[in-house]
């Protein structure tokens, strides 16, 4: 079903770019490296409405979910008052939908002037008042995938908007472009439109997303261009999807692992943690994976409502640190067998952080045994460790040997999260 919608949102691509344009901007300024803008050094973290408020423009059917500026507010004021920001959800982000039908009389993007009265600077303003970033979107081809106005033409244009909107972070969505050669120019061509602005914003592609169904991506220019990019199908607030996240990302981990680093980060897509289709154990596991994956944490969910339980796993600053792990190098499917995954990522001082997973889906709680000389390249516990659970719950597991043998526990479709430290 997902490459299926990939290989229909591939027939939608179509936007030409005018070349001659583009070779004198690209091509004019040999060896130009696009994105050096010192930015996303570790993984973006904050808040996107997509997942859980979608194209809702209906304000008064919908007056307290519908994509306005009383939305963003209210989830900006949250961000501050529950302890989100304070955990590092910095970025506050708007997702498709927020613009006018047509462009302005000087062909500038707009608001729409019913759901966003005081216009995008008037909210950027509130929510950097708020010591918050603002993310925006809009799209590479001739409209958005929901239909309002593309950036193809018209991509100085855009970025000069954004950055005196005083934006933070762009994403940037791949619908209504012909060809993985306008699809790639695109992309690149409002990289350095927004590096010219010389304001400093994350850019979030979904260049490879489009390019898959056409080809191989090419992850080390993407990884030249962008902060982030995502890969693979939007997520759904279900356990299948986040299945299916978890399952290509192993799969072609050896294409996109090693790109990931410092300023540019493989996006899995949103945290639907806090909302209606994962059980607590999905839950778990999607944070957790998330964690090892390095990948950016953008909650998807409405901080006016989440339970207790959901807002401490987001807020869990031992998982969020692996995440945030300044070496920044993503983890990855270490083994399956015995229908457990156990997945690993190195982190700075020599620690490593591993998940073990049940992807049993009958029956109950299974235990699955580790030999720790297995982990880490062999060094993860040499000649010993600490070890320490983080998720589902944290518990000390104390000291081992190299030869030791771990025990462990979990869930059918939960995952046990650990922490092993060597000791100094
Ligand atoms: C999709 C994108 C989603 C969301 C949506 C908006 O292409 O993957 O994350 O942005 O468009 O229409």
């Amino acid at each position: 079903m997902v490459r299926e919608k990939l290989y229909n949102r591939a027939q939608r691509l179509s936007c030409v770019l005018p070349l001659n344009v583009l070779g004198l901007v690209l091509w004019g300024i040999p060896g130009v490296r696009a994105l050096n803008n010192g930015l996303a050094m570790t993984p973006t973290m904050g808040w996107l409405h997509w997942e859980r408020f979608m194209c809702n423009v209906d304000c008064k059917e919908y007056p307290d979910s519908c994509v306005s500026e009383q939305l963003f507010m209210q989830m900006a004021d949250l961000m501050v008052s529950d302890g989100w920001k304070d955990a590092g959800y910095e970025y506050l982000c708007i997702d498709d939908c927020w613009m006018a039908a047509t462009r302005d009389s000087k062909g500038k993007l707009q608001a729409d002037p019913e759901r966003f009265p005081g216009g995008i600077r008037r909210l950027a303003n509130y929510v950097h008042s708020k010591g918050l970033k603002l993310g925006i979107y809009a799209d590479v081809g001739n409209k958005t995938c929901a239909g309002y106005p593309g950036s193809f033409g018209y991509y100085d244009i855009d970025a000069k908007t954004f950055a005196d909107w005083e934006v933070d972070l762009l994403k940037f969505d791949g619908c209504y472009c012909d060809s993985l050669k306008h699809l790639a120019d695109g992309y690149k061509y409002m990289s350095l439109a927004l590096n010219r602005t010389g304001r400093s914003i994350v850019y979030s592609c979904e260049w490879p997303l489009y390019a898959w169904p056409l080809q191989k991506p090419n992850y080390t220019e993407i990884q030249e261009y962008c902060n982030h990019w995502r890969s693979f199908g939007d997520v759904l607030d279900s356990w299948q999807s986040i299945k299916a996240i978890l399952d290509w990302s192993s799969s072609n981990q050896g294409t996109i692992v090693n790109v990931a680093g410092p300023g540019g980060w493989n996006d899995p897509d949103m945290l639907v943690i806090g909302n209606f289709g994962l059980s607590w154990d999905q839950q778990v596991t999607q944070m957790a994976l998330w964690a090892i994956m390095a990948a950016p944490l953008l909650m998807s969910n409405d901080l006016r409502h989440i339970n207790p339980q959901a807002r401490a796993l987001l807020q869990n600053k031992d998982v969020i640190a692996i995440n945030q792990d300044p070496l920044g190098k993503q983890g990855y499917l270490l083994r399956k067998e015995d229908n457990f995954e156990v997945w690993e990522r190195p982190l700075s001082s020599l620690s490593w952080a591993v998940a073990v997973r049940n992807v049993q889906e009958i029956g109950g709680p299974r235990f699955h045994m580790i030999s720790l000389f297995t982990l880490g390249k062999a060094v993860a516990c040499n000649p010993a460790c600490f070890i320490t659970q983080l998720l589902p719950v944290k518990k000390e597991l104390g000291f081992f040997q190299w030869s030791s043998i771990l025990k462990i526990k979990v869930n059918p479709t939960g995952t046990i999260l650990l922490q092993i430290n060597t000791p100094n």
